[in-house]
This record gives structure tokens, sequence and C-alpha cells, in this order.
């Protein structure tokens, strides 16, 4: 079978990670999908970069339009983040008729609807499982394991970066500064780590998780966000001595037609399992009318466990080319929104 061809676009925490996997695993991904995959050009900002792993310097590029615009490339991997820039390789690249597979929340959750409109309308997929709890198969869950329930509650712990923060404070009393540089050493940080302390990461994350949950059209401006930047030490030991940890929770409800979605440093009791979620495990708590309680736990960030959902994405794109049924994901029908409001 002719190999399938992969760009890269990012050679970092994540993109090194997806290297390691499709190189390391590339037999069983074989098998599952009957063709070679082929990382075939990987975008990079500085080629004389040295990094932890071996790619064929041949195949490094600094200009993203060289991939995009490769008509031999079937898939495109974007785990190089950023906003505007990012948004037009990936419309562009979809024009072009190339399958996208991203990491990137902070793109997916203001943008999302029109990429997935855009590939709707040129038959390609757009797959973004590691937008959201790193390796916790959590948007698949939501699109096709509830599809059949109504969920009036998702909310859980989804940054890892304040969750290593907090668990550090709260369990070896470690200062702030210190731990979030050990955390951005770990490559769990965003590139700017203001995006993980002050709340905005989370509230992206909760943005794509209540739209598809709710299959409402939630908007990241509709997110109530506080982070841990003001949380201290002494207010961690103080929960502490009340039988509680300290988390940063996103909470998403929805009561009737109303929705209601909020970041916020929150006081949660000893004996619920989100309080003994620690470092950079995510956990999402999700409450369907008809199944009742459900609770995913896992890795939220890093090298493997994020790149294991990326990989995962790229096989179903691949699995689809073989079928001939890229395209098909249905974007949402969305359905009008309500915000709850104090008064209601
Ligand atoms: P990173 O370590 O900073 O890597 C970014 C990579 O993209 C680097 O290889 C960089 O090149 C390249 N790059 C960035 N801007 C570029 C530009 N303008 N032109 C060319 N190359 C460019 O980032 P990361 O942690 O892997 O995260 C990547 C994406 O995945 C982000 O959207 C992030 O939010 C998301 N994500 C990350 C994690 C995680 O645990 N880290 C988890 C889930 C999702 P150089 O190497 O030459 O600098
Ligand atoms: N900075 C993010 C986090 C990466 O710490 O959760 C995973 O999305």
């Amino acid at each position: 079978m002719k190999p399938i061809k992969v760009g890269l676009l990012g050679l970092g925490t994540v993109g090194t990670g997806v290297v390691r996997i499709v190189e390391g695993h590339q037999e069983d991904l074989q098998s599952q999908v009957g063709s070679p995959i082929v990382i075939e050009k990987v975008l990079v900002q500085n080629k004389s970069k040295s990094r932890g792993i071996h790619v064929n310097p041949d195949k490094l590029t600094e200009d993203p339009w060289d991939i995009v615009n490769d008509p031999e490339i079937d898939v495109i991997v974007e785990v190089m983040g950023g906003i505007e820039n990012t948004r037009t390789y990936i419309l562009e690249a979809l024009a072009r008729g190339k399958h996208i597979v991203t990491a990137n929340k902070d793109l997916m959750a203001v943008h999302g609807p029109e990429i997935l409109t855009k590939a709707h309308e040129h038959g390609c997929d757009v797959l973004y499982e590691a937008s959201v709890a790193g390796g916790i198969p959590i948007i698949r869950t939501l699109i096709e394991g509830f599809s059949s329930d109504r969920i009036t509650k998702i909310m859980g712990i989804v940054n890892g970066t304040t969750n290593f923060i907090l668990t550090k404070m709260s369990k070896e009393g470690a200062a702030y500064d210190v731990v979030l540089k050990e955390a951005q050493e770990l490559g769990y940080a965003e590139a700017d780590p203001t995006s993980d302390v002050e709340g905005l990461d989370a509230a992206r994350k909760m943005t794509i998780l209540a739209s598809l949950g709710f299959r409402s059209d939630v908007s990241l401006e509709d997110v109530d966000v506080k982070g841990i930047s003001k949380v201290s030490r002494e207010d961690i030991a103080y929960a502490k001595r009340l039988g509680y940890e300290m988390k940063l929770l996103g909470i998403a409800e929805r009561q009737d037609d109303y929705i209601s979605v909020a970041v916020q440093p929150t006081m949660v009791k000893n004996s619920h399992p989100i309080a003994s979620v620690n470092g950079v495990f995510n956990a999402v708590y999700v409450y369907g009318e008809a199944v009742g309680e459900t609770m995913f736990y896992g890795a939220g960030a890093g090298e493997l466990p994020t790149a294991t959902s990326v990989v995962a994405d790229l096989v179903a794109v691949v699995k689809n080319l073989r079928l001939g049924v890229n395209g098909k994901q249905l974007t949402l029908t969305y359905k009008e929104k309500k915000l709850k409001t104090d008064e209601q």
C-alpha cells in the first residue's frame, strides 16, 4: 500500500512525542491502517537548534508553505501552537484537500466552528483529541460515547500545569515560582504560561468540552475565568486544615436550556475523587441524565501522553482514507445558547 505522508508543524514537546510514537509503534500502526505512515517534512523555527531526537535534517523546513503547498502530503499534524498564522495554514491546507490533526485548543476554542465547516466543505477530517486533557480520549468520548445521552454537567481538572503547581504547594509546601519553572522544564506549560496560571488554557478547554457535550455554541467569552496566581501556600494549608484540597476546576452545567461555564480555584472535599488527582494528571467528571456519573482520568500534558492522542487521531484519519469517508464527521448543529445568569 502507498505510504501515508505526514507534514508535521512543530517539533517541540508534542512534536517530538509524535515522531517517537510514529517511529516506535510503526509496525502496530501499519497493522491497523494497512500502509506505512511516514513523516515527510517537519516545520521548525530554527533548523540548527539541537534537539533530543534525531530527525533527518533534509526533512526540516522553516517555511510552513513548504508543507502546506506540498501535493505529496496527505495529512498535516499541527503541534506548533499559536492562533492567527496557524489558522491561515490550516485553512489553506484544507483548501488543498489535506486532513488535519491538531493539539491546539487556543485555535479550536476560538476558530473551531470555522475550521470544521471548511473541512466539511472540502471533504477533509479535522481531529483535535489532544487539545483537551492530553492523553485522556475525552473528545471522542463526548462525541461518540455519549451520543445517546443528554449531558448536564462536565467538571474537572483540565490543566496539568496548575494541578502540578497546586499539588507541589500542597504536598511539599513548595513555592509557586519554583514549581512553575519545573512545569515549564517538563514541557507541561504553554509557551506563555500566563494562559495556564490565569485559567485561560482551562477556559479554552472547557469551551470545547461544553460545546461538544451540550451540543451548543459556547464561546470563550461566555466562560467566567479565575486562575491560581493569587492562591497562596497559606490558602492551601488553610483548606487542608478544613479537610479540602485546592484545585483549579472547570465547571460547565446545563439546566433546561441555560448553560454556565466557569474556571476557578475551588476547595474540593478530601473524600471527592477529584481531590486525589495529583501532579500533571487531569480528571473529567461527566454527568448524563441516563448514564449518571462517569469520570475519566489520565496524564493531562507532557510529551508522550499528548502525542498518544495526536497519533490516535492520525490513525483515525488514515482509516477514514482507506474507507473513503473523510470529512463525513458531522460538525455540530448548534442550538441557540442561553447563558445562565445569577438571577436564574
Ligand atoms: P513547543 O514545545 O513550544 O513546540 C513548538 C514547536 O513549534 C517548536 O518545534 C517550534 O520550533 C515550532 N514553532 C513554533 N512557532 C513556529 C513558527 N512560527 N514557525 C515554525 N515553527 C514554529 O510546544 P508544545 O508544548 O509541543 O505544544 C504544541 C501545541 O500543542 C500547542 O498548541 C499546545 O497548546 C499544544 N499542547 C501541548 C501539550 C503539552 O503538554 N506540551 C499538551 C496538549 C496540547 P523550534 O523547535 O525551532 O523552536
Ligand atoms: N499547558 C497545558 C496544561 C498543556 O498544562 O494542561 C496541555 O494542554
